[in-house]
């Protein structure tokens, strides 16, 4: 094995426990795509650029998709901090001086790109963005993780497209960049949705089904609580408590996993207004 080939496999092995180590790997990738015979400073850049994502520590820039996609703070302290950590990880392989200061000097522009080098690390970080990413950011909408709603993830695809400057970077990228329509999808699909904070309301169970038997007698019987209550699971021994029959009391026993509770009178149960009459059926044409 060459010494290049060597430094990056054991790049490769560095990076491997990095949640997003998928990313990096598919940059080198595109990277070949778009320039066959690049060089090794080139491969360790696209394989390592991100890389500082790995390490939280006090330092750590913030995303923050608020701040628009191109926040030029976030971007410039992010690919910072990654050549620094690269650096040092180079230095400590015992590479050559010359290859960890041109590896360095990419990944310091990976965002901005600025020469042809540049902008092939660049466009190829955006290629295995649009291809890798996609589903991680859509997971992040319900809960807003970085402030990503479904306004600020189009922005970021749009922005990693709008960026590449090598023209045929560009073409491949837009097939990729289709899949921002599932933004669009996923804003109707209940996985994705803001989940809302339910405390304190009531829940409401809706169910329809059809009983063979007339409406008075079926309301007869939801009204005869010590009778409907017997078809609840875990509740017995209901009975009256008061004359007009408005509350009871009764046992209830729930079970949650191995654990088993049972209430011993402790429950009570009050008939609702709405449980007085049926409901009048709308009739139909
Ligand atoms: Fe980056
Ligand atoms: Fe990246």
């Amino acid at each position: 094995m060459t010494p290049d080939a060597d430094i990056l496999r054991r790049a490769d092995a560095w990076i491997a426990p990095y949640w997003n180590a998928d990313h990096l790997r598919r940059t080198p990738d595109w990277l070949r795509v778009l320039a066959p015979r690049t060089s090794t400073a080139m491969l360790l850049a696209a394989l390592t650029h991100d890389i500082e994502r790995h390490f939280p520590a006090p330092d750590a820039p913030t995303f923050d998709a608020r701040r628009g996609p191109a926040d030029p703070d976030y971007r410039r302290r992010h690919a910072e901090r990654s050549a620094r950590i690269v650096g040092d990880w180079l230095r400590g392989q015992g590479v050559d001086e010359q290859l960890v200061h041109d590896t360095t000097a990419l990944i310091t522009v990976h965002e901005d790109g600025g020469w042809p080098e540049a902008d092939l690390l660049q466009a190829a970080d955006s290629l295995s963005f649009l291809e890798v990413n996609v589903d991680r950011f859509l997971a992040r909408i319900p809960t807003r993780q970085n402030g990503l709603g479904p306004d600020e993830v189009r922005a970021q695809f749009r922005h990693m497209l709008d960026r590449i400057r090598v023209p045929a970077a560009r073409e491949l990228a837009h097939p990729l960049y289709e899949a921002v329509a599932r933004v669009d999808a996923c804003e109707g699909d209940p996985r994705h949705r803001r989940r809302p904070n339910l405390r304190g309301t009531p829940v409401i169970i809706e169910e329809r089904f059809t009983i063979a038997a007339p409406v008075a007698d079926v309301w007869a019987f939801f009204l005869d609580v010590p009778r409907s209550s017997a078809c609840m699971p875990g509740v017995d021994d209901v009975e009256p408590v008061d004359d007009q029959g408005q509350n009871y009391r009764g046992r209830i026993q729930v079970k949650v996993g191995p654990l088993k509770a049972r209430l011993r009178d402790g429950g009570r149960a009050r008939r609702g207004a709405a449980a007085g009459a049926p409901r009048p059926r709308r009739p139909r044409h």
